[in-house]
C-alpha cells in the first residue's frame, strides 16, 4: 500500500522547485494532485504530463495564491473536479532580498503578501472540505530563517515567521475536526531560487551546514510525504526543520 493512495493534494507554486518534487513525490505514493502556479508554461504542462504518467489523476491550475477571490475560486473548482482534498501544501513564495536601508514599501508588500497572505488565503479556501470530511492535513512552507532571520531577509524572514504563528494557531482551532497543521523550514535547498545568489553566498551557506551540502527539494518532498500521510496522525502545530542540521 502506497503512503497516500486514496488521498487528493492540492500543492500551490509547483511547476517548479520544491513544489514540483512534491507533487511528483505525492503521485509516486498515490495520491492525485492538483496544483497551481502563475502561468501556463511548459513547466506546468510537463508537470501535469508527468504525473498522469505516474498513474495518479492530476491537473494544473493557473492561480495567484496571493489573490483572496482567485483562490477561493480554484479551490472550489478543485473540490468538485476531484471530490475531495485531503492536504493542502501551502509552498508558493518569492524572495526580494535587500538590507532594511534599501527595502522599498513595494518588496515589503509583495512578500508578505504572497509568502504570508496566500497561506491564510488557500488555508481559509480549504479548511470548510476538510471539516466536512472530518480530516485533513495543511502543510506550510516556512524557512530556517522565519526561526532565526537573516540579514538582507527582513520582508521574507517576518513572512516565514508569521507562517509559523499562523500553522500553531491553525493546530488549535482545527485540531478538534481532525484537521492537522504543520510548517516545513527548509533551510539552503538548490532551487531556481537560491540559484538567484552569487556562487560566494551560496559557498558561504553550505559551510554552516553539518551535513556540509545543500539539501535537494526532495529531501523537503519526503518530510512532505510523512506529514501528508496518516504516518504523522499524532503530528500537530509543529515546524519540522530541513536543514541538514544548520538549525538545531
Ligand atoms: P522557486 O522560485 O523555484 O519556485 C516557486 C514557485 O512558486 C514558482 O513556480 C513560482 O512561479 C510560484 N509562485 C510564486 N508566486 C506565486 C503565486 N503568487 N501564486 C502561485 N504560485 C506562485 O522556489 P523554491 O525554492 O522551490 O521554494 C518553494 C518554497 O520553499 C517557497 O515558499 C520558499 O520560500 C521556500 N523555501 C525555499 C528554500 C530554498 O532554499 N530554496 C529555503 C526555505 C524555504
Amino acid at each position: 500500500m502506497k503512503l497516500l493512495e486514496g488521498k487528493t493534494s492540492l500543492i500551490t507554486g509547483a511547476a517548479r522547485g520544491i513544489g514540483r518534487a512534491i507533487a511528483l513525490a505525492y503521485a509516486r505514493e498515490g495520491s492525485n494532485v492538483a496544483f497551481t502556479d502563475m502561468v501556463e508554461d511548459d513547466n506546468m504542462k510537463s508537470l501535469e504530463r508527468e504525473l498522469n504518467a505516474l498513474g495518479v489523476r492530476a491537473k494544473g491550475y493557473v492561480s495567484d495564491a496571493s489573490n483572496h477571490e482567485n483562490s477561493q475560486m480554484v479551490v472550489d473548482q478543485i473540490a468538485t473536479e476531484f471530490g475531495r482534498i485531503d492536504i493542502l501544501v501551502n509552498n508558493a513564495g518569492i524572495t526580494r532580498d535587500t538590507l532594511l536601508m534599501r527595502m522599498s514599501e513595494e518588496q515589503w508588500d509583495l512578500v508578505i503578501r504572497v509568502n504570508l497572505k496566500s497561506v491564510f488565503n488557500l488555508t481559509k479556501a480549504v479548511q470548510k472540505y476538510m471539516i466536512k470530511q472530518k480530516s485533513g492535513s495543511i502543510i506550510n512552507m516556512s524557512s530556517v530563517v522565519g526561526v532565526s532571520g537573516n540579514a538582507g531577509q527582513a520582508n521574507y524572514a517576518a513572512s516565514k515567521a508569521g507562517i509559523i504563528g499562523f500553522t500553531k494557531s491553525v493546530a488549535k482551532e482545527l485540531g478538534s475536526r481532525n484537521i492537522r497543521s504543520n510548517a516545513v523550514a527548509p533551510g539552503f535547498i538548490i532551487t531556481d531560487m537560491t540559484h538567484q545568489l552569487s556562487e560566494e553566498v551560496r559557498q558561504d551557506w553550505i559551510k554552516k551546514i553539518p551535513l556540509q551540502r545543500g539539501g535537494t527539494p526532495e529531501d523537503v518532498a519526503n518530510v512532505c510525504i510523512f506529514l501528508g500521510s496518516d504516518l504523522s496522525s499524532y503530528v500537530s502545530g509543529q515546524v519540522i526543520h530541513v536543514c541538514g542540521g544548520m538549525n538545531t
